[in-house]
């Protein structure tokens, strides 16, 4: 049986009679830049991660990029953030002036370690970006103590993490809304994906928020009125009418994947040589991936390649050991815990239209393929 690892068809088949019509209304207005729909995904995205603020823009990427141009960073200021992520995260950082300073992963979580931050701090170091990685919160009740102690800012990047939550005190905070800036992605793959690129800034902030305004629209609140130099960096209209759409069914979709999760858990327990994700007790997470650890890993993503498996690697190198940060000195051996993740994970198809039989299906191959010699 063929299973992908992710089935954007089936979830257009089903929501199609609702994307359709607010793409259309979008065509007849011709309102491409800045229309309605923008300003309404931001009040509705705000509310559902309890941010004051919520600015969209062009990408994930942009969307950290832009809070730490607000930084202002000189050459030789740091930023401390995991290696074990998608490139954006540093290449941001780069890309704003900064100098990524990676750190090494909880090896349960996959997100920072706390106690390593605080080791890696220094007084060059303006900022952490907390990636709240596969759609489990970074442990933010240590890390938002060390920020303000030490009067850096912190960032989370929650392009994976979107209405993931983790408990606080008696309640809960909400992915992307506890540090100075959250980050969101609407990539096409993530939980809320448009059809193209698209980002938002959380922030509860108001100083920040209008500097965001500001620095998506080339650093003018006003046309042709330029405070600063900023950047082209606007979600269209079309993908906010995509998203707003597809937003009422986010939180079922979520609970879709936690239930596939479960079952995996459930099957998977018995197969010693395949470790399923771990959830700290205290997130409620959104498994934007499903990720195991599994003995002979790049062996068994060739068989199940080969039987029309969905899986996929995320992240095969740290950006540790990329060629365009050798300069930062880094070397095989640097980050421990990193590197055997880059060795060992694998992410199965997780996906709220994944039926019962094609989840079979993976583990019926994952045994299969522990059962060769
Ligand atoms: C952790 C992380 N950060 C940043 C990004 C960048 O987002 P985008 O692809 O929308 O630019 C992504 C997703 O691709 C991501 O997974």
């Amino acid at each position: 049986m063929n299973v992908p690892l992710l089935d954007l068809v089936a979830q257009h088949r089903s929501i199609a009679h609702e994307v359709m019509p607010a793409v259309q209304a979008v065509l007849d207005r011709q309102a491409f830049i800045m229309g309605a729909e923008v300003s309404q995904l931001e009040e509705r995205i705000a509310e559902l991660s309890r941010a004051a603020h919520a600015v969209a823009c062009a990408s994930g990427t942009d969307a950290l990029l832009l809070p730490l141009k607000a930084l202002e960073l000189a050459p030789g200021d740091e930023v401390i953030c995991p290696s074990f992520t998608f490139f954006a995260t540093a290449g941001a950082v780069h890309n704003a002036g900064g100098t990524p300073v990676f750190v090494d992963i909880d090896p349960v979580t996959y997100n920072l370690d706390p106690q390593l931050v605080e080791a890696a701090i220094t007084p060059r170091t303006r900022a952490i970006i907390a990636v709240h990685l596969f759609g489990q919160m970074a442990a933010m009740e240590r890390l938002a103590p060390l920020a303000e102690r030490h009067g850096i800012a912190l960032i989370e990047d929650a392009a994976q993490a979107i209405g993931a939550r983790r408990k606080s005190g008696d309640g809960w905070s909400v992915a992307g809304s506890v540090g100075w800036a959250g980050t969101l992605s609407f990539f096409p793959s993530k939980n809320l994906g448009a059809w193209g690129d698209g980002g938002m800034i959380l922030t509860s902030d108001d100083k920040l928020a209008e500097r965001l305004r500001r620095l998506r629209l080339h650093g003018g609140a006003k046309q042709y009125h330029h405070e600063e130099v900023g950047f082209n960096s606007r979600l269209d209209t079309l993908q906010a009418a995509v998203l707003l759409a597809k937003l009422p069914h986010l939180a079922g979709w979520s609970e879709g994947r936690r239930r596939a999760a479960a079952r995996y858990d459930a099957l998977l327990a018995d197969l010693p040589r395949v470790r399923t994700p771990q959830v700290d007790p205290a997130n409620e997470p959104i498994f934007h991936q499903y990720t195991i650890r599994a003995e002979r890993r790049d062996d068994l993503r060739e068989f199940l390649r080969q039987r029309e498996i969905g899986c996929a690697v995320y992240y095969p190198v740290g950006l540790h050991l990329q060629p365009c940060f050798a300069h930062l000195g880094m070397r095989r051996g640097s980050l421990p815990e990193t590197e055997r993740a880059m060795g060992e994970v694998l992410a199965l198809p997780v996906f709220p239209e994944l039926s019962a039989a094609q989840q079979d299906a993976v583990v019926d191959a994952l045994r299969a393929f522990y059962r060769q010699p």
